[in-house]
């Protein structure tokens, strides 16, 4: 009898992730080689590298996460892989590799969006329930001898069944590329997805990867952010977002986003659009009004000899001053604000009573408490990946092709990179 084994393959953007997910609700392994240290000396991911180091990464990834299943390539009922949005030579990696072990194989494939991906994130580990969540925050890092010494590999196993009942949710998938408002809806075991709020500029990951090159702090900013704005005061710098005018928008050129073929702004409620790309600028004016341009520049050597973002005050003054440390809360606190206000105003327009957040940003400490305790005053539920799952990884590509193999939706050879697929309606 079928085990409804799915192999799920991502390599959107700077992560190589293999995975294999029992019936889209029991984790076998998770295995994602990341290639931050590959990106971090240029501040953001180099488009070209990443293929490259997708390349090399491939098929080790995938042996490693057969291996910690303990299954072999005939054990699988489908192989999943990410079909976009993301780069283009990237996601090409993935398919590639995808497309030819299933025709070696015959097993179907499925294509999955990375959006939809993110969403499943939180839907698989409510299926693990606790016992799953537990494996998970054990993740233990493993080195591929075939890979670079700097390429860092995390492996996970997990055990669970899933209980769950299936609702649907207001989903915020919020990460390094996106800032997505969905309502996603299931119906008969599928899910359907409707566009209700995105971000009409920058990602809200993007802002703080962003402002934290401007700082001179490490890459990806956000893990450096998140530690560093404990120590500083939320309150010191007043930023604010205004209210976005969607008409304003529509009478200049089409907005700058990476994931551009989603609905149209114009049927959107301005209520829920977000825009991320002013207060990166309103740092960078305080940055160069108070001074403190000179010395985010004499940080960033020092930040490369650092292996952990700093853990107490002591640390962090010893990197920063007091007056940075207060920006950095200052912008983490607004963020944050600009994210919870919109997402809770679409749940209260929609009647959702249950929200999900998702993707990298969903792993940030103060938005984690903030939603937390907000979703708790509203008398609505919240729901967040461990953060091992909110960052790229295939588990959550493997469960979101669960249903789609069920239902028999599956891609044929010509299946190739979309990297700027949309999601839902
Ligand atoms: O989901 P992800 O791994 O990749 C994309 O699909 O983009 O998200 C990466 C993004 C980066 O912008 C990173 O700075 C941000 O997530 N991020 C965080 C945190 N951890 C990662 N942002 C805020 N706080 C964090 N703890
Ligand atoms: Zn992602």
């Amino acid at each position: 009898m079928s085990r409804g084994l799915i192999l799920g393959i991502e390599s959107s953007c700077d992560e190589t992730a293999a995975s294999v997910v029992e019936r889209g609700a029991r984790t076998l392994s998770s295995v994602v080689a990341s290639q931050i240290a590959t990106h971090a000396r240029y501040g953001g991911v180099v488009p070209e590298l990443a293929s490259r180091e997708h390349l090399r990464a491939i098929v080790p990834v995938v042996r490693a996460a057969l291996a910690e299943a303990h299954i072999t390539l005939a054990d699988l009922d489908a192989i999943a892989v990410t079909a976009g949005p993301g780069l283009a030579g990237a996601l090409l990696v993935g398919i590639t590799y995808a497309k030819a072990l299933a025709f070696a194989q015959g097993l179907p494939l499925i294509a999955v969006n990375h959006l939809e991906g993110h969403i499943h994130a939180v839907l698989l580990q409510e299926r693990e329930g606790a016992k799953g969540v537990a494996a998970v925050l054990e993740t233990q890092i493993l080195r591929l001898a075939s890979l670079a010494q700097d390429d860092r590999v995390f492996g996970l196993g997990s055990t669970g069944s899933g209980t769950e009942t299936e609702e649907a949710a207001l989903a915020l998938v919020v990460s390094g590329g996106h800032t997505h408002l969905y309502l996603a809806r299931p119906t008969r075991g599928t899910w359907h997805y409707t566009l209700i709020g995105r971000t009409l500029d920058d990602a809200a990951g993007e802002a703080y990867d962003k402002v934290a090159k401007l700082l001179g702090l490490g890459y990806p900013g956000g893990p450096w952010i998140d530690a560093l704005a404990r120590f500083g005061d939320p309150l010191a710098v007043p930023f604010a977002f205004s209210q976005i005018k969607t008409k304003l928008h529509l009478a200049g050129k089409a907005p700058r986003t990476k994931a551009a073929k989603t609905a149209p702004i114009a049927n959107l409620d301005p209520h829920f659009l977000f825009s991320f790309s002013g207060i990166k600028t309103a740092v960078l004016r305080y940055v160069e009004l108070h001074g403190l341009r000179e010395e985010a520049k004499a940080r960033v050597a020092p930040m490369l000899a650092l292996a952990r973002p700093p853990q107490t005050k002591e640390e962090a003054l010893a990197l920063c001053p007091q007056l940075t440390l207060d920006l950095i809360a200052s912008f983490q606190h607004a963020v944050v604000g600009d994210l919870m206000k919109k997402t809770f105003a679409a749940a209260e327009s929609l009647s959702a009573r249950r929200i999900l957040v998702t993707g990298g940003v969903a792993a940030n400490r103060e938005l984690r408490t903030r939603f937390t305790a907000e979703a708790a005053r509203r008398g609505v539920r919240v729901a967040f990946p461990t953060p091992a799952l909110s960052t790229d990884n295939a588990a959550m590509i493997a469960a979101a092709a669960w249903p789609r193999f069920q239902a028999g939706e599956f891609a044929d050879s010509a299946l190739s990179a979309d990297p700027a697929l949309a999601l839902g309606t």
